[in-house]
């Protein structure tokens, strides 16, 4: 008897321990995770890339712990339930490992299914960091040429993926922290990528203080059902010293972001992996519309790959777009199955417009993609899908009457005033908005694009609606923020503006130095009662805070602090130095 319950003890002690797996990124190189009062060590996963994890031996209740970096232990404790047995990639000193923010709602929400969806490497429930290692890497950080970087970790929620040979262009090297472009197939030439993705842009928020526009901007193109460019933010470290955060973003005029948003399950998997089996995106720089007949030029679209393919299919579309009867509903239709979705198209310029997303079509002629999908496409009919991008001049910032063309404060200005207007702002601009305004001609599609304009700010662009994952990211990422602000610089360069926390929290709310001419609230708050009043959409927009702003001193300018953008210029420094496998 006595024997049969010692045997049962035994055998439920062996049931109900578990091993947990400590993961957690840490710079140093004594990493221990205590435990109650039990200090174990953790080891580094590799020579290279700053994990240190173990397997110990726990039973099955709940503990608190914290990490200890070279003695210095953390100053909050953790939490492990009682029956994980992992802890994701913990950050030492990061108290929430993972965070559901609160997201946007739209009742087109969801709809786009054909992407391979976000995956890990867009979950923004967690902060990934990118460690980017070896010579070529220092020497990149230091001297701003681009390279291959023998190895480069990202550091996701749930996994890490390390990718060698990546090639590494940086770009807007006149800030001392530049943006980079990351290739991780030139080399080998194996496309999977993190998951499926291969080219990814780490661009700075150089003109924005708060750092969220360019990631809110993206959740909203996301939340809208359009194919959209995925953004996260992400830590960036170089043989283990800080760059500071990243707006971590797909490249819209990209094969890697055409099979990923085009050509997925929902669910993580390519039904097109083949990079030659997909359509032919074009980048579209300033000049760009769709348009034909004399005179018109296509240079503006550019092809992702010149050696395989040209913007010939653009052509078409522009022909088929001419040839349109505007008049005709079933054409339209016909129209818009076969060579252009009319509905992404409306989606992404009433953004342009709502955002003061000046550096756009809308007012540029300007950054957007067009992708034609094979799947969709016919004999020689393209199936078109307009794609958006580059919106770090957005919610206010260099707002100018150079783009927005009239006296009268942006925000109450009506969409229809840039319609049917002479454009041609400068040598590069297009002389009008030919796709916007024929489209615009139709009262059916007139409506169509009220209602996609209307639709935005009543469920996502109103003060109301918007606060929620606001709030949630000055709580969230205001860290990830001032890591970035107070980190040191690997470079001089020549751009004065250097913002500080004093910036990030002003400009939550009010306007800020150099261009930023509005808060983020104040913009949402603005924004909303112009379009409210118009529409007359009845949405209760009261703000006792931003009506009456006055901010002044130095920096505090009126005048536009980019009064004109050079034309978008390809790539020149696509040489690669120094090879190092
Ligand atoms: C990194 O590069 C800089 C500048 O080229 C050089 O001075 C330094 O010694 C390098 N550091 C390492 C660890 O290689
Ligand atoms: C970065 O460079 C591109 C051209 O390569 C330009 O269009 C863009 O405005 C620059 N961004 C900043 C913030 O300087
Ligand atoms: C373009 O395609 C050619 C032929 O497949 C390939 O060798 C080259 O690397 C591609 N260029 C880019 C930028 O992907
Ligand atoms: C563009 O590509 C098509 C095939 O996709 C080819 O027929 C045409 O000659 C090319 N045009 C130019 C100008 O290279
Ligand atoms: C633009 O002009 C076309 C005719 O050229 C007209 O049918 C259409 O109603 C105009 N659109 C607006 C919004 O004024």
């Amino acid at each position: 008897m006595f024997k049969f319950i010692l045997f049962l003890t035994l055998n439920c002690a062996l049931i109900y321990a578990r091993t947990v797996q400590f993961s957690v990124v840490a710079f140093g190189s004594n990493v221990q995770v205590k435990i109650g009062s039990t200090t174990y060590k953790l080891s580094k996963i590799n020579n290279y890339d700053p994990v240190f994890t173990s397997k110990i031996s726990l039973s099955d209740t709940s503990y608190s712990y914290k990490y200890i970096v070279d003695g210095k232990e953390e100053s909050f404790t953790r939490t492990l339930s009682s029956s994980t047995t992992f802890t994701y990639n913990e950050f030492f000193g990061r108290k929430d490992t993972i965070k559901k923010l609160p997201e946007f709602s739209h009742p087109d929400k969801g709809t786009w299914k054909r992407s391979i969806g976000k995956t890990s490497l867009f979950d923004d429930s967690y902060i990934p960091t990118v460690h980017l290692y070896g010579e070529n890497a220092n020497l990149t950080f230091n001297d701003a040429k681009s390279r291959y970087i023998s190895r480069v970790t990202f550091i996701l929620k749930d996994d890490i993926v390390t990718l060698k040979n990546v090639a590494c262009y940086p770009k807007n090297k006149s800030w001392p922290k530049f943006q980079f472009r990351l290739v991780t197939h030139s080399y080998t030439h194996d496309t999977s990528g993190v998951y499926g993705r291969y080219v990814i842009k780490f661009r700075d928020n150089n003109e924005d203080p708060t750092f969220f526009r360019q990631k809110l901007y993206a959740d909203i193109m996301d939340t809208i059902g359009v194919p959209t460019i995925q953004t996260i933010f992400a830590r960036v470290y170089v043989n283990n010293i800080p760059v500071g955060a990243y707006v971590l973003q797909e490249e819209a005029g990209s094969e890697s972001f055409a099979r990923a948003c085009f050509h997925g399950d929902n669910n993580g998997h390519l039904k097109i992996t083949n990079i030659d089996d997909l359509g032919h995106p074009l980048d579209c720089s300033t000049g760009a519309d769709i348009a034909y007949g004399d005179g018109v030029k296509y240079s503006a679209f550019q092809p992702y790959n010149e050696t395989r393919y040209n913007n010939s299919r653009v052509k078409k579309l522009a022909k088929a777009l001419y040839d349109l009867n505007i008049n005709s509903d079933s054409a339209i239709e016909k129209f818009d199955k076969e060579w252009f979705d009319i509905t992404s198209f409306f989606k992404a310029v009433a953004m342009q417009y709502l955002t003061g997303h000046w550096d756009s079509y809308l007012f540029y002629s300007t950054n957007f993609a067009m992708y034609d999908d094979p799947t969709q496409s016919s004999g020689d009919k393209y199936k078109f899908y307009f794609i958006c991008q580059d919106w770090d001049n957005t919610f206010g910032i260099n707002l100018g009457k150079t783009y927005t063309r009239y006296d009268e404060e942006f925000t109450t200005i009506s969409y229809k005033k840039y319609v049917n207007i002479t454009w041609g702002i400068d040598k590069y601009d297009a002389p009008r908005r030919y796709a916007f305004d024929k489209l615009l001609s139709n009262k059916k599609l007139q409506n169509k694009f009220e209602k996609i304009l209307t639709d935005i700010v009543k469920y996502i662009f109103n003060p109301k609606s918007f606060e929620p994952r606001l709030s949630a990211f000055v709580e969230r990422f205001r860290d990830e923020v001032e890591f970035s602000y107070t980190t040191p610089h690997w470079r001089a360069g020549t751009e004065k503006i250097e913002w500080d926390m004093g910036d990030f929290e002003r400009n939550i709310n009010y306007r800020g130095r150099y261009g930023v001419k509005y808060g983020l609230r104040e913009y949402i708050y603005r924004r909303a009662k112009g379009i409210n009043s118009e529409f007359g959409l009845g949405l209760s927009i009261e703000s006792k805070d931003y009506d009456n702003v006055k901010e002044c001193g130095p920096g505090f300018v009126e005048t536009e602090y980019r009064s004109i953008k050079n034309t978008k210029t390809l790539e020149n420094d696509n040489a690669i130095y120094n090879i190092l496998i």
